[in-house]
């Protein structure tokens, strides 16, 4: 008997089956072979949640959550974050190796040169409402491109692609300002192309009436840093969006507006901004042990702390950690990094969380460099949407060259009536739930 096998005997019928194991996974296909007679449907696999399905074959990022470990394209992420800037690490995502001199000019011009918004798409963003939150703008506007690019259509085209490739990650970051700007009021201000990725964004950000705008070296390094960490994180429930969108070949305006929309909600990328408010609410030091208690006894969660895949700390969360006492250096210290630590160690401590596995993740010191340096607590998603954007069209990109792919159609196990009798209206029960 071959050796990568599982034998599984079906105990209605007493017959053996022998499934192909390829990677430590078995087809979920292969059990549809199982069946009772042969008009049954066969054998199907439960998973609400993906908690133990491969959704697809990857080659861009590797995750060993008990160990704690990431890795791009094969490099750690602590690497990448110590020698690479963000542009170098979205060639490496989107190309699988790191560029050459000459090669990173040349994406590094691309991406420059594509970070304009058409007036149109300012005068869309300007009709937005005063208090519209930022990550609702980047949602609705990335979308729009759709209607600016319609050539993005043709995804089977692959200068076509990186074409829209280079724009949306050009864009992204001149779409974020704008969010910014507009919910201060302020007047939008123009990509500067002498500056680099994350310089321009600061640019777009903050630029007053100088004629000039000069990044902090320190700050943008953090900003390309955080951008770094950001970048891709495998199967997450965005870049599963990313794919399950595109696999229906819609365009990448459109996929990647539905990842972002995905990101959004506060258990994956809005949780940065929801810590910062458990923060605010825990108020003090003092006041850590009786949340920690709170949480303990079922009554919310600790925002930031937990994760689908690592069962020990978040890699990503130990070199913020480090790059905020660089922005702090800078900024001054936010008061709410010590009660940040003090949750952590109390927690870390706690039988909960340890016997749980529950470490702080990447969303936990975030927000609190983000908030250091100047942004509102509704901005921090939109950082994250910024550098995530290549790790969506990367995987994309990797979904639509991949031979086993195709739409994206889940089964389900249909729990329903059937077959039932109308009821004229007349003859109708009345329900114990109504819609007003
Ligand atoms: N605080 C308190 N208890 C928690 C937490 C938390 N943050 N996270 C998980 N648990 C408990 C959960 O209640 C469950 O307990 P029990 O076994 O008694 O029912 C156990 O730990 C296992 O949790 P789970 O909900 O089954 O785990 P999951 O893999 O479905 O969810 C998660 C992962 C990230 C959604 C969850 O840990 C969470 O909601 N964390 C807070 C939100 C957050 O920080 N999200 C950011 C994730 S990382 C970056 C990103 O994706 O953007």
């Amino acid at each position: 008997m071959a050796q990568d096998t599982l034998t599984i005997v079906d105990n209605r019928t007493n017959r053996p089956y022998s499934l192909s194991i390829e990677g430590g996974a078995v087809r979920a296909t292969d059990f549809r072979q199982i069946k009772t007679s042969p008009d049954d449907f066969g054998v199907m696999t439960y998973d609400p949640a993906f908690m133990n399905t491969a959704s697809c074959r990857s080659s861009i990022t590797f995750i060993d959550g008990e160990r704690g470990i990431l890795e791009y394209r094969g490099y750690p992420i602590e690497v990448l974050a110590e020698h690479c800037t963000f542009l170098e690490v979205a060639y490496l995502l989107l190309f699988g190796e790191l560029p050459k001199e000459a090669e990173l000019k040349n994406w590094v011009h691309a991406i420059t040169h594509h970070t304009m918004l058409h007036e149109n798409t300012k005068k869309f963003m300007e009709g937005f409402r005063h208090d519209a939150h930022p990550m609702a703008m980047l949602v609705s506007t990335v979308a729009a491109l759709a209607t600016v690019y319609p050539e993005a259509r043709d995804i089977h085209d692959p200068s076509n692609r990186l074409l829209q490739i280079e724009r949306l990650i050009g864009k992204m970051p001149s779409i974020a300002a704008m969010s910014y700007r507009h919910s201060l009021g302020f007047p939008y201000v123009y990509p500067d192309n002498d500056l680099s990725y994350s310089a321009n964004f600061m640019n777009m950000l903050w630029k007053m009436v100088e004629p000039k705008y000069a990044a902090n070296p320190v700050l943008a390094r953090a900003l390309d840093i955080l951008f770094i960490l950001h970048a891709d994180h495998e199967q997450n429930c965005s870049t599963n969006a990313m794919r399950s969108v595109g696999s229906s070949h819609a365009d990448p305006y459109l996929a990647t507006a539905a990842a972002a929309a995905a990101l959004s909600g506060p258990l994956h990328g809005g949780a940065n901004e929801e810590v910062l408010k458990m923060l605010d609410e825990i108020g003090s030091r003092e006041n850590v042990p009786s949340y920690v208690k709170k949480v303990r006894e079922g009554h919310g969660k600790l925002m930031g702390f937990g994760h689908r895949v690592y069962k020990n700390y978040d890699p990503r969360a130990k070199i913020i950690k480090w790059t905020a006492e660089q922005v702090f250096e800078v900024t001054g210290r936010n008061p709410k990094l010590d009660i940040a630590m003090e949750l952590e160690r109390i927690a870390l401590d706690d039988d909960y969380f340890v016997q749980r596995k529950l470490y702080p993740n990447v969303d936990f010191y975030s927000g609190i460099i983000y908030q250091a340096m100047g942004f509102k607590p509704e901005m921090f998603t939109v950082l994250f949407a910024i550098p995530r954007t290549v790790g969506w069209l990367a995987q994309w990109q990797e979904m639509l060259s991949d031979v086993d792919q195709k739409i994206a159609r889940p089964r389900q196990i249909y729990i329903g009536q059937r077959a039932r009798q109308f009821v004229p209206m007349e003859k109708r029960a009345l329900h114990a739930v109504t819609s007003h």
